[in-house]
C-alpha cells in the first residue's frame, strides 16, 4: 500500500543526495576502494569527532559492535549483563552470544533503564551494564554512571538509536568503555545496508574490535591474534556514511523541528502520552517519535486508513518469543508499553505537511469515543 504519509522516505532521501552519494560510490567503484581503504578511516576519524572519543571502528552492524564490545569487556560464561527488554532484540543476542546471562530491568517513562531499578539486580555475577538510549535519548549516564563506578562495573552503551544525543552536553556513546551505532537504512545516520560502529576512548578496545572484525588479524603483520568473523564495515559504504554525516547535523534539527510541531498539535489530545522528557539536561534527537496511548490499536487502524503508516517498536515482550529461551521476568511496565506505544512518521524528509495530515487524523480520531 502507497502511504500519503510514509514512515520513512528512503527514495526521497537518495534524489536529495543523489550528486554527492553518487560521486562517492562512483569514486570508490573506480579507484577499486573496495576493502579498508581510505574512506573507511575517514569516516572513522569524522565520526569518532562527532560522537567526542578518540577512536571509531566500523563494522558491519550494530549487532556486532555490541558484540565486540561485550567481548572487549571481557564478559563471558557465568557472567551477568544488566539490561532492558524494552529494546531490539540484538542488545539481547549479544550478551547471549558470549554466553553471559541478560538480566532484564523495567525501563522508566522515558523508555529508558530505570535507574532506581539497577542495584536491586546486581549480584556477585554482574559485569556490565548496558543501557540502552532509546528513540534518541539518553539514558540518566550521571546516576549511571555512579552506580557502575561504585560497583565495579563496565558500561556498553546501546547507543544504535541516538548518535548526536547528548546528556549534560556529552554525547551518546561517549560515557561507557565504549558506544554502539548502527546505521542500519532508517536510523538517523544510515548506510544504504547494514552497517556499524563501535566509539570508545581506549586504545586497547579500539585495536580488539579492529582485529575482531577481520578475522582476528593484524593487517600490518598478517599475524592472527584472535578467532575473529568477518565483521568489518564495507568501503563502499563507508564512503557513503561519510557524505551524509557531514549533513547530520542539519537532518537532527530538522528532526527536533517535527517533534516540535507534533508537540504543538497533539498536547491534550485524547489519552496521548508525547515524548518530551527533561530537556534541561537531555538534546533529544528523535530516533523516532513514539507516543503511548490505551487505544493504540484502533488508532493506528484509523491512521493506516487515512494513509498515514506507523510502526510500533515493539508489539510484544521479548521473553514472549518462546524460541528466545529468557523465561519471564516481572517487568508490568514493559509489557504495557508494547500494548500502547506507537512511532509516528519521523525521518530527514518528513514535512510539515506530513505532520499536518498526521495531526488532523490523530485529532479526528480522539475527538469521538471510538
Ligand atoms: C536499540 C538497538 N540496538 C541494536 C540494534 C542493532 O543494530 P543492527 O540492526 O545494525 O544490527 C538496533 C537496530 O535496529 C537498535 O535499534
Amino acid at each position: 500500500m502507497a502511504f500519503k504519509v510514509p514512515f520513512v522516505d528512503p527514495r526521497a532521501h537518495y534524489a536529495r543526495l543523489k550528486a554527492e552519494i553518487d560521486q562517492a560510490i562512483i569514486g570508490c567503484l573506480t579507484n577499486g576502494d573496495l576493502i579498508n581503504r581510505h574512506q573507511l578511516k575517514d569516516f572513522e576519524r569524522h565520526l569518532a569527532h562527532f560522537v567526542g572519543v578518540r577512536y571509531a571502528v566500523g563494522v558491519n552492524s550494530g549487532y556486532h559492535a555490541l558484540y565486540f564490545s561485550l567481548l572487549a569487556a571481557g564478559v563471558g560464561p557465568g557472567d551477568e549483563v544488566i539490561t532492558v527488554a524494552h529494546t531490539f532484540v540484538a542488545t539481547v543476542s549479544a550478551i547471549i552470544h558470549c554466553g553471559a546471562v541478560p538480566i532484564l530491568i523495567e525501563v522508566g517513562e522515558d523508555y529508558n533503564m530505570a535507574v532506581d531499578r539497577i542495584e536491586q539486580a546486581i549480584t556477585h555475577k554482574t559485569k556490565a551494564l548496558l543501557p540502552v538510549h532509546l528513540n534518541g535519548r539518553l539514558c540518566d549516564m550521571s546516576i549511571l554512571m555512579e552506580i557502575a563506578e561504585r560497583h565495579g562495573l563496565v558500561v556498553i552503551e546501546d547507543a544504535a538509536q541516538s548518535l548526536g544525543a547528548t546528556f549534560d552536553g556529552r554525547g551518546a556513546g561517549s560515557f561507557g568503555l565504549t558506544g554502539c551505532f548502527s546505521f542500519y537504512p532508517f536510523k538517523v545516520l544510515g548506510g544504504f545496508g547494514d552497517g556499524g560502529a563501535i566509539t570508545t576512548n581506549d586504545e586497547r578496545v579500539a585495536r580488539m574490535a579492529t582485529l575482531l572484525r577481520y578475522n582476528g588479524e593484524d593487517r600490518e603483520t598478517g599475524e592472527y591474534h584472535y578467532h575473529g568473523q568477518t565483521a568489518l564495515l564495507d568501503n563502499v559504504q563507508a564512503a557513503v556514511l561519510d557524505v551524509k554525516l557531514s549533513h547530520l547535523p542539519e537532518w537532527l534539527a530538522h528532526r527536533r523541528r517535527i517533534a516540535q510541531l507534533y508537540r504543538e498539535g497533539l498536547a491534550g489530545v485524547g489519552d496521548l502520552q508525547l515524548p518530551h522528557y527533561d530537556e534541561s539536561r537531555r538534546h533529544d534527537i528523535y530516533q523516532n517519535y513514539v507516543v503511548r496511548s490505551a487505544r493504540r490499536d484502533r488508532l493506528r487502524t484509523f491512521l493506516r486508513d487515512r494513509g498515514v503508516e506507523t510502526l510500533v517498536h515493539w508489539p510484544k515482550p521479548m521473553w514472549e518469543h518462546q524460541a528466545l529461551g529468557l523465561g519471564k521476568p516481572n517487568l508490568p511496565w514493559t509489557e504495557r508499553l508494547c500494548r500502547e506505544v506507537v512511532s509516528l512518521p519521523m525521518s530527514a524528509e518528513t514535512t510539515t505537511e506530513q505532520v499536518s495530515v498526521t495531526v488532523a487524523c490523530i485529532r479526528e480520531f480522539f475527538s469521538v469515543d471510538r
